[in-house]
């Protein structure tokens, strides 16, 4: 089929190159054209694991290409995936400017029978309401509108995408479910669950999918700092209460809190479309509220060995949000190096790979330190933390790391070191609810 992908973000390039590799021929469309000239010499403008071998290698076998103009992308596509940023807007309500935006730019250019399908995360009723666009603006033309939710994790997401828990597409016509059911037939043939629903259920799922997840975390998060209250160890019980099947252990690794571009945006969102409809998402806004005072944990910890932490000095391990990304939206590094800096103290900071990033991002760059490596940063620290799981910072080598510092204090926001290795390279060793 012919597919074109308006956005080359994390979703829209991930999702078209897994459609180039699917069999598929794929455009994948953009308004800058400095991307679309890096992405045609398949340069992988994003740092996302996997993704660079097969953009190059579907470019090389002619599948996959890329344009700045929608006059050659949109007529001889069968399929457009819309797949543009929803970022937070004015009380936390998604803002679809972008999204209207690129309906409006393909929908004069849209030749025969095409599915314009929204992938990008969109409060329910975005598929109806751009429906009603298009009958205002281009009434002659034949077209289907449907919703096919991502639920791509930054990191794994071509893993996401080409081995699915579940592909959900919200459709109104049997025709647009055949053209979906054809795009995705590679994966359905596999024999990954293939739902299809009304575009109401499906816009919502992305949204109640990510609301129980970041609760999942917001609660383990309140479970952590009880157990630390009454001496238990938070990865013990979220051991054992995972394997209750009902429960599961995923998403219960307690932490300083969840960040990334989805999670807080998307829970904000779902609160707002509530409002709208006069409803309120207790739980929804419980969970929000808990990951808000996050980094409080971790400024507490610093306080209660270092005391006042002015002209103190602090070595960050860890700017991206998760591990495996460069990306810094929204992560738990903004809040908290910005506290310290306001508390005055000394930023040292380093990142395996998303420092340029957080250079561009935070508004108070210039007045970190930044270095390479986690034992450069370390050099005069008081104390040191962990705010990534970096694989590089679980086997860190503890005494020199000690070594090179002036304090004793780690502040491990990941759990991924062991107290007593820590205890015993001369560490005083401060946990997430341990
Ligand atoms: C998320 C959803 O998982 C994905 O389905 C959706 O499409 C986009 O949003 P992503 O933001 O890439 O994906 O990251 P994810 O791996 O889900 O982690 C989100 C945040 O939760 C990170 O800050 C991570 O560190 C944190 N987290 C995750 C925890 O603190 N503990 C966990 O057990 C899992």
């Amino acid at each position: 089929m012919n597919i074109t992908i308006i956005g080359t973000g994390y979703v829209g390039l991930v999702t078209g190159v897994c459609f180039a590799e699917l069999g598929h021929a794929v455009t994948c469309l953009d308004i800058n054209q400095e991307k679309i000239d890096a992405l045609k010499e398949g340069e992988c403008v994003i740092f996302e694991e996997n993704l660079e071998g097969l953009l190059k290698n579907n470019i090389a076998n002619g599948r996959l290409s890329f344009t700045a103009e929608y006059e050659s992308a949109i007529p001889k596509a069968d399929l457009v995936f819309i797949c543009v940023q929803t970022p937070s807007g004015e009380y936390g309500k998604a803002n679809l400017s972008y999204l209207y935006a690129a309906v409006r730019a393909c929908a004069q250019h849209l030749n025969g029978y095409t599915v314009l399908i929204n992938k990008s995360t969109a409060p329910v009723g975005t598929v109806t309401a751009i429906k009603e666009l298009l009958r205002e603006i281009a009434p002659e033309k034949n077209c289907d509108v449907a919703s096919n939710p991502e639920f791509l994790a930054e990191g794994v997401a071509i893993n996401d995408f080409l081995e699915p828990d579940r592909v959900i597409v919200g459709v109104d016509t049997p025709r647009a479910e055949s053209a979906l059911r054809e795009a995705y037939a590679p994966l359905i043939s596999k024999g990954y669950p293939f739902l299809v629903t009304i575009p109401q259920s499906a816009e919502l799922m992305k949204y109640a999918s990510n609301s129980f997840l970041a609760m999942k975390l917001s609660f383990i998060n309140e479970i952590a700092d009880f157990c630390e209250l009454v001496g238990a160890d938070v990865e013990e019980v979220a051991y054992g209460m995972g394997l209750d099947k009902r429960i599961g252990t995923r998403y219960l690794k307690a932490s300083i809190g969840f960040g990334g571009s989805c999670f807080g945006k998307d829970v904000r969102a779902l609160v707002h479309r509530g409002e709208e409809e006069g409803y309120e998402f207790k739980m929804v806004k419980a969970l929000i509220a808990v990951n808000t005072v996050r980094y409080l944990v971790v400024m507490n910890k610093l306080e209660k060995h270092l005391g006042r932490l002015k002209g103190k000095t602090i070595a960050v391990l860890g700017l991206a949000y998760k591990a495996g990304t460069d990306d810094v939206r929204d992560a738990q590094s903004l809040r908290i190096i910005f506290e310290l800096l306001d508390h005055c103290a000394r930023v040292r900071a380093t990142d395996p790979e998303a420092t340029e990033q957080f250079k561009k991002d935070f508004a108070r760059a210039d007045e970190v330190a930044y270095f390479d490596t986690a034992l450069e940063a370390a050099q005069g620290a008081d104390a040191t933390l962990i705010l990534t799981e970096w694989d590089e910072y679980r086997q860190l080598d503890l005494v020199k790391l000690k070594s090179a510092m002036t304090g004793a204090l780690i502040v491990d926001g990941r759990n991924i070191l062991n107290r007593k290795t820590s205890e015993a390279a001369g560490f005083t060793y401060e946990g997430i609810g341990r």
